[in-house]
């Protein structure tokens, strides 16, 4: 927890900062599409891909965040998975290391997955790290063997949220796959960086999943009262 908060992500213990607030707000509209029902209900709903247009834009920062706010639910079990690969930050960032990972299970058969998952000091926060680094990634990810795994994941437990980290979507095609499998995106754009044009053209490449849902990051706006924060008083952040 401490090494995470030195990198200002958000951590589970429930406090009011800035951050936690607003990754309240991201978290909840996507646990409503996650489990709608009936007419409203989304297929692999409860699997939502995190990615953006290029790199460093903060996909794994967001999804990290994201799964520890969701962690903070009392109902649900979360999975974070890191997908990206080529730059499989997700251990990283949280101090961890791993040698089998997602990559892994595709790849062989015989593997369980239960095996190659982490579990964390968050009861209900685990992880399945990436694995190892292959030339065929995107090949693997659009393997029936890979949509075996994601449904596996879906319905074997029915109140758990798979947040999947993945690569930008303009950096190679792994993302327009994950897509597909996908039910919803939570689509990092950065303030004063992403471009629009680029951020359309990326949009239409992922357009196979009908539920994307944009979160702008790196703000600088204020709009000069704070918003959050100051509700909570002195001391709170
Ligand atoms: N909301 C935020 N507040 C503070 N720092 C942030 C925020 N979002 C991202 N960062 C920082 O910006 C940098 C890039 O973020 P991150 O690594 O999450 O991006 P990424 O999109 O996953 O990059 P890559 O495509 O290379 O994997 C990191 O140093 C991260 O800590
Ligand atoms: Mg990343």
């Amino acid at each position: 927890m401490e090494h995470l908060k030195k990198q200002n992500i958000l951590v589970v213990d429930g406090d009011h900062s800035q951050i936690s607030e607003e990754f309240r707000i991201v978290k909840r509209s996507l646990l409503l599409n996650a489990f709608a029902k009936g007419e409203a209900a989304i297929p692999n709903g409860n699997i939502i891909m995190v990615t953006s247009t290029q790199p460093e834009e903060g996909k794994t920062f967001c999804a990290i965040s994201l799964a520890m706010s969701m962690a903070m639910e009392r109902d649900l079990t979360v999975l974070l998975v890191d997908a990206d690969v080529a730059k499989a930050d997700v251990l990283k960032r949280m101090g961890l290391k791993a040698e089998k990972g997602l990559i892994d299970v595709i790849e062989d058969e015989t593997l369980d997955l239960a095996d190659c998952l982490l579990r964390t000091n968050v009861p209900n926060l685990s992880l399945l790290p990436a694995g190892k680094k292959h030339k065929l990634t995107t090949e693997l990810l659009a393997s029936e063997r890979m949509g075996e795994l994601i449904d596996e994941i879906a319905k074997r437990y029915p109140d758990r949220v798979v947040i999947v980290d993945s690569p930008p979507v303009l950096a190679n095609s792994s993302a327009s796959v994950l897509a597909l499998r996908v039910g919803q995106v939570l689509y990092i754009v950065e303030a004063d960086r992403t471009r629009e044009e680029e951020l359309k053209e990326a949009l239409s490449m992922i357009s196979s999943c009908e539920h994307i849902n944009l979160l702008l990051n790196k703000s600088r706006f204020s709009s000069g009262k704070k918003k959050f924060s100051s509700y909570y008083g002195y001391g709170y952040n």
